[in-house]
């Protein structure tokens, strides 16, 4: 199958890659990393997340990165909201773009927002008229697309159910997430065949974490089956207080590697990524991963 010419990676690290750090993270240093990396290359790097401090503490500090980062001219700081009440803070804050994040398992819907899926969209139906009052797009994310922590293999059929809800609700993008990365390529290609007859393969993205370390297969996978956008953090860094044991996003560094190699264009330039991987890294007091 064809390869494309170009494919978007659409940083995670900031937010994903964060979220789930233990330890204190200084809000400068987050600043850094999200200049470093809109000056590496990448034309999305997603920001923070404007949830409860008690559900995630690492993002509590949303409005004061918004507020401290230059923003660059063609780079979207897309950040997540979870109801109206962070979509309001987001917008007081000046996102452009927002994210809303959904499960195709309820198990997983409960323990990460508590709610039902259909309550969920309940949630986000308000935050979509608002975005559409203001011009912002919004992107939908849908977690455990192959499995989950709590309810095991996810049907193909409900992960095309939940990505065509928030497709016709409005979502300009839709993000595929294998949260616990446990997908195989077989399972990716029926997932993403059952998800591609109600979702056109340019409106979707893929997010793996590497838990099994298949993400790069699936990527390529993904490429191959029509797919242009690509999740990835920064040094691999990552996981969701919600999906324990999950280990991190697939590398960016790692990625952009894979794409280069085929000859797919991405704008984003492997060396500085490879510092900011390290930068990061060292703050936390680990080695990069890739
Ligand atoms: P809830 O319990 O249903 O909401 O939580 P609530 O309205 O009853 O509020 C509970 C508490 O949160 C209250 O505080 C609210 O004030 C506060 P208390 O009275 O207990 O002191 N609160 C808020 N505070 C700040 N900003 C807000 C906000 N909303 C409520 N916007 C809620 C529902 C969704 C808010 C909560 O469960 C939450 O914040 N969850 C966050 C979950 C999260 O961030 N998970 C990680 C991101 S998803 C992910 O990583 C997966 C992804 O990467 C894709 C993949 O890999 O699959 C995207
Ligand atoms: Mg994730």
């Amino acid at each position: 199958m064809m390869l494309p010419k170009y494919a978007q990676i659409y940083e995670v690290g900031p937010r994903d890659g964060l979220q789930n750090e233990s330890q204190y993270i200084a809000t400068s240093v987050k600043i850094e990393l999200i200049e470093r990396l809109a000056n590496a290359g990448f034309t999305h790097v997603e920001a923070t997340s404007f949830v409860s401090p008690k559900a995630v503490p690492q993002m509590a500090d949303h409005a004061e990165v918004m507020a401290g980062i230059k923003r660059k001219k063609g780079v979207v700081y897309p950040v997540l909201v979870p109801n109206v009440r962070g979509m309001e803070a987001a917008l007081k804050a000046k996102a452009q773009t927002v994210a809303v994040f959904a499960a195709a398992s309820e198990g997983f819907s409960l323990k990460n927002i508590n709610c039902s899926i259909k309550e969920s969209f309940v949630r986000f139906a308000p935050i979509i008229q608002m975005a559409q009052k203001t011009n912002i797009p919004v992107r939908g994310y849908v977690s455990c697309v192959v499995g989950c922590p709590y309810e095991g293999d996810i049907a193909p059929s409900a992960v095309a159910k939940v990505a065509s809800e928030l497709f016709k609700a409005g979502c300009y993008e839709i993000s595929l997430g294998d949260t616990i990365g446990v997908g195989t390529p077989e399972q990716v290609r029926s997932m993403l065949e059952a998800v591609m007859k109600v979702v056109p393969a340019e409106r979707l993205a893929l997010h793996f974490h590497d838990t099994h370390g298949r993400a790069l297969d699936n990527i390529r996978l993904g490429l191959e089956m029509g797919i242009q956008v690509i999740d990835a953090s920064v040094a691999g860094l990552g996981g969701c207080p919600y999906a324990p044991g999950a280990s991190g996003n697939v590398a960016s560094e790692a990625v952009l590697s894979m794409l280069h190699e085929l000859g797919i264009e991405t704008g984003i330039d492997l060396a500085d990524v490879t510092d900011t991987a390290r930068f990061i890294s060292s703050h936390l007091g680990r080695l990069p991963s890739a």
